[in-house]
């Protein structure tokens, strides 16, 4: 259920998140209801990430960071749906490839994606050298992700660090910890998204999220439209952060 029901007030755009996080779930559900298979549902939710990058893009959100496939759905889902997974991320790169620069994009992947397809991690260092000459909206893409993975890489990262002497333990802070991390130049998500009717993390961004305001709608991701980001981000608007402080 969504925390708000009110209609979507205009946006202030003196106050647009700077960095917004998706979970994109709820694909499978919305296949099921109209008789289809899982992956028209996957191939549906991946048109819906475009149309809500560019959107995001336009209303001027700096970082859009979706969740697209776990380190739980690369465990746990039937092989085939991680072939077609995998097939729509192809085809999407193959797209970008042409179109990163007409949009100005910068596209990057957080997760384990040595463990992606040859082809896969060809594609993504192209996407990289592309990227490197966009100045506009950045989008990360969590694939393969996990947010006790990222921690874990990065306390290990220190740990290797601790013990070839670059860093002493007393020295660790959290940008220590942070600086080996996915997020490293990216701020904390202000608004994280999740459609699909649950109201969880499912190992999203652990650390990145200690602050980010959470919006959750039993609006599936595929039918995620331009009034549902407005309606999230109206709802984000009407919130007070305090980051633990007082309000004034
Ligand atoms: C989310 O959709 C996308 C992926 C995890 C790939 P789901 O596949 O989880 O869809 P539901 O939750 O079963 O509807
Ligand atoms: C979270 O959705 C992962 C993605 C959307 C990529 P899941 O469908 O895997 O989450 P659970 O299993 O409902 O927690
Ligand atoms: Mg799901």
């Amino acid at each position: 259920m969504s925390l708000s029901n009110k209609a979507p007030a205009p946006l202030d755009m003196d106050n647009i998140p700077r960095h917004i996080a998706i979970v994109m779930d709820g694909n499978g559900r919305w296949a099921r209801k109209r008789g289809l298979p899982r992956k028209a549902g996957h191939s549906a939710g991946s048109e819906t990430f475009h149309r809500a990058a560019e959107l995001l893009a336009e209303l001027g959100v700096e970082h859009m960071t979706v969740y697209a496939w776990s380190t739980e759905n690369e465990e746990k889902r039937p092989p085939e749906e991680t072939r077609e997974i995998m097939g729509l991320l192809e085809r999407y790169l193959k797209k970008s490839v042409r179109e990163l620069t007409e949009n100005n994009i910068q596209l990057d992947f957080w997760g384990n994606t040595a463990a992606l397809s040859p082809k896969l991690q060809a594609l993504i260092a192209q996407t990289d050298e592309i990227s490197k000459r966009c100045t506009g909206m950045q989008v990360h893409i969590c694939m393969n992700y996990g947010g006790r993975d990222e921690i874990l890489r990065a306390a290990r990262a220190l740990a290797q660090d601790c013990a070839a002497g670059l860093i002493r333990p007393e020295q660790i802070d959290e940008k220590a910890l942070e600086s080996r991390m996915y997020c490293r130049r990216t701020p904390p998500p202000d608004l994280l998204i999740r459609p699909g009717g649950e109201q969880r993390l499912s190992n999203f961004l652990l650390w990145e999220c200690a602050y980010s305001e959470f919006y959750f709608t039993d609006v599936l991701w595929p039918d995620f439209d331009e009034e549902q980001i407005r309606l999230a981000i109206a709802a984000f608007q009407r919130r007070t952060r305090r980051f633990g402080g007082l309000t004034e």
